[in-house]
């Protein structure tokens, strides 16, 4: 059991058959938004992500490339998955590779465990194999076509590709046998499964009956071998679902005694595509009850970015490179599009148009134009000292409740709620400025008084913004905090006593707008 201030939060680990899209870019940055919260609040925080390496969609992708299957990871890893982590500004803790010697040995010591206790057995397996979803389908997760480059044949319903006949000898894992203690799991821990939705489809499927599960492949070797027969290889999920333990020490000491990262920061909470919830709502906490592990805190699924009604994805060519965006709108403007834009949890369309707009109306003219007006009347009618007065309680009471209601929004996950609450600060402060004035008291020495009530409560306010909206606009927010001249490092104020910064009483100028106009027309 982990100590009670852990926060320990995963992304999935990605297929390096391709390169990033903002589809994968858009679990990096919730995950991170959740982490950077957390850390602020003063959880003992943990962010893991990773690359998911063997199987066979690997191995095609590098033979088709002429290469081995680890210099084509290696290449994936080094020019794209990595340097997506800056791209968006991702601050990891940690990122796993599924070729490291520290996941592979504690692979081999968890299914060796298993195999020891009895949960293993081998058998023969004929099935449809879907190598996009690296997973054996049941005939409903399937389609026959009638037309088209695939016609009379049994196609995936995720990738839209022919399934492949498979007939092999493979060792299996008794998951059959966890069927009602998963059941139980979901019905005494309501908050395993999230959202509502995903909960729902993950107890229907256990309910109709679970199998047990095939995990390991012979007809190919680009995988950990197995233990106690190494003409077999493990399957490629059942390998990729361990990270989450190998990469805080799981195995490293004896089966029994993980070590102490391991108990320090384990269980964790999994933030996943709703298309691989069942992977982590149920193969995973029924590997983890075999070997005596705790079950996750928790498994989120997102919804997809749709592109056209369908879900984004490079193998139907709509992916778009995040690269694409960051280019022109930084990183910031995409960490707060993808999160305001769509309610976490639910699909989402991506649009240009709408990301250009919400770019103008929220990000430059609703708080990057009030945070420059703000520093610069503070600069032009005091000299850069923000008054020393008591600000207005109106304001101070917002600032308090929108800090409690988006912090409750986060702790369920809704971080398009968190930013929705934030921004009514944003636009009180706006409608504040407007109805005051300021402007037009500065021409008014009797009333001077009034004036510095109103800038100094502006700068109040502003300040609160900076330290709440600095998970997830890390750049534009540290500058902001610097402009007011914040009081130690913003990542280190406690978010859910945003209101209670405290400045050293004088503003710089911002040189430029936290977010300049976009001139350039974007959507051609
Ligand atoms: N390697 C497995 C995960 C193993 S985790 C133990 C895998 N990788 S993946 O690269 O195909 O995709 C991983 C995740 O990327 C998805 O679960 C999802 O979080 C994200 N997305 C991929 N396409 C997406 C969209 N179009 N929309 C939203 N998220 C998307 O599955």
């Amino acid at each position: 059991m982990a100590a009670a201030d852990s926060f320990y939060i995963t992304t999935p680990i990605f297929y390096v058959n391709d390169v990033p899209h903002i589809g994968h870019a858009y679990t990096e940055v919730a995950a991170d938004v959740l982490a950077r919260w957390h850390r602020q609040r003063g959880d003992d925080t943990w962010l893991l992500t990773g690359t998911d390496e063997h199987g066979q969609k690997i191995l095609r992708t590098a033979v088709a490339n002429d290469t081995t299957p680890q210099a084509w990871a290696d290449r994936l890893v080094e020019s794209a998955w990595l340097p997506l982590l800056e791209t968006i500004d991702i601050r990891n803790d940690d990122f796993i590779r599924t070729t490291e010697p520290r996941h592979e040995t504690a692979v081999a010591t968890f299914l060796q465990k298993l195999y020891d206790d009895g949960h293993i057995y081998s058998g023969e397996y004929e099935g449809y194999y879907c190598v996009g979803c690296e997973e054996y389908k049941q005939l409903d997760d399937l389609l026959e076509t009638e037309d088209g480059d695939y016609a009379g044949q049994l196609v995936c319903k995720i990738h839209g590709r022919p399934v492949e006949l498979l007939k092999e000898k493979n060792y299996f894992f008794r998951m059959s046998a966890f069927e009602q203690k998963l059941l139980d799991l979901y019905e005494n821990t309501p908050g395993f499964v999230q959202p509502a939705s995903v909960r729902n489809e993950i107890i229907q499927f256990v309910k109709q009956g679970l199998a047990d599960l095939s995990i390991s492949r012979s007809s190919f070797d680009w995988g950990i071998k197995v233990p106690w027969d190494d003409s077999h290889v493990v399957y490629v999920w059942f390998d990729a679902l361990l990270n989450y333990i190998t990469a805080i020490g799981y195995g490293v000491g004896a089966s029994d005694k993980p070590d102490e990262q391991f108990q320090r920061r384990w269980p964790a909470v999994h933030i996943v595509g709703k298309d691989i919830a069942r992977f982590h709502a149920v193969i995973w906490p029924a590997m983890l009850m075999a070997a005596g592990l705790e079950v996750p805190k928790a498994v989120f699924g997102h919804g997809w970015l749709l592109v056209g009604g369908e879900k984004m994805s490079k193998s139907k060519l709509t992916g778009i490179a995040p690269s694409q965006i960051t280019d022109t709108f930084g990183s910031d403007a995409f960490r707060y599009y993808f999160l305001s834009a769509i309610a976490f949890g639910q699909d989402g369309s991506f649009s240009w148009e709408d990301l250009s707009a919400r770019y103008q109306a929220e990000l430059a003219n609703g708080f990057g134009n009030l945070a420059s007006r703000v520093v610069a009347m503070v600069t032009r009618y005091f000299d850069g000292a923000v008054p020393s007065v008591d600000i207005d309680p109106k304001i101070a009471t917002l600032e308090k409740r929108v800090t409690d209601e988006a912090n409750t929004a986060i702790g369920s996950f809704a971080i398009n709620e968190a930013l929705a609450v934030i921004w009514q600060l944003v636009d009180a402060l706006n409608l504040y400025i407007t109805e005051n004035e300021p402007w037009a008291l500065a021409k008014d020495p009797a009333a001077k008084a009034r004036l510095e009530h109103v800038l100094a409560s502006a700068v109040h306010g502003l300040g609160t913004l900076a330290v709440l909206l600095s998970p997830v606009l890390p750049k534009a927010a540290a500058r902001l905090w610097e402009a007011l001249g914040g009081q130690g490092e913003l990542d280190a104020q406690p978010i859910d006593r945003a209101w209670a910064w405290t400045g050293a009483g004088q503003v710089t100028p911002l040189e430029t707008s936290l977010f300049p106009r976009i001139e350039q027309d974007v959507t051609v």
